[in-house]
């Protein structure tokens, strides 16, 4: 475990009445990026937020929006993300047949630009743009909803993964997403995330967003 990992508390476990406050909160307790999920009823069965709501959590934290996009079409509206304050996009590649063109058009509006893989779509789907790329989302679930079972196999594919980026002197971010818990974090930090978002085990934690994240800290330490 050579470097720092990275806490991402995903926002859609939060309570959207408090979302500033519990942001702040999060940001308080020593989070490191804050993960943003928007969602629109057609790449996933679920409908989340869009920019506005993003630019209404600006306010509240300092630290960088990772905004992760679960939307078709995602290249007609990464200017809309970009503006309202976005400072890390990530765009599916089983949404962008022009991958290339999509994360350079991120990279054009000064933000960091990723690419995710559902938990189905093999590493192979990478290969041609993985240089060009911030940050790699692996997909621990099916896309859609917070609160959802980890699948297992997540691990060896982010070990493989985490060798790849390291064979090819590549330092984009490997982050993993989706039913992380206390007992499945320490696992994907051994096989190389470096990131990691967690939805409902920092937002719907019975001891709380503060003392969840020191949890997470220190088991990860
Ligand atoms: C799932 C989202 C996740 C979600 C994770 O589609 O991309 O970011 O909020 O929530 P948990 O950690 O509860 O699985
Ligand atoms: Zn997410």
């Amino acid at each position: 475990m050579n470097e720092p990992i990275k806490l991402a508390p995903s926002i859609l476990s939060a309570d959207f009445a408090r979302l500033g406050e519990q942001v702040a909160e999060a940001t308080a307790a020593g989070a490191d990026y804050i993960h943003i999920d928007i969602m629109d009823g057609h790449f996933v069965p679920n409908i989340s937020i869009g920019a506005p709501a993003i630019a209404a959590i600006r306010p509240w934290t300092h630290l960088p929006l990772d905004v992760h996009l679960m939307i078709e079409q995602p290249e007609r509206y990464i200017s809309d993300f970009a503006r309202s304050g976005a400072t890390i996009i990530t765009v599916h590649v089983e949404t962008c047949p022009h991958i290339h063109r999509t994360i350079h058009s991120i990279k054009e509006l000064g933000v960091r630009a990723g690419v995710v893989l559902n938990p189905a779509t093999p590493l192979s789907t990478l290969e041609e743009i993985l240089p060009q790329v911030d940050m790699v989302l692996l997909m621990s679930v099916d896309p859609g909803f917070g609160g959802q079972a980890f699948i297992p196999e997540t691990t060896r594919k982010v070990a493989r993964l985490r060798r790849i980026l390291d064979d090819n002197g590549l330092n984009a971010e490997l982050e993993v997403d989706g039913g992380i818990t206390i007992d499945n974090a320490p696992e994907l930090v051994e096989a190389g995330a470096r990131v990691l978002a967690i939805g409902s085990s920092i937002f719907k934690a019975k001891e709380g967003i503060t003392q969840a994240l020191r949890i997470f800290r220190e088991t990860l330490a």
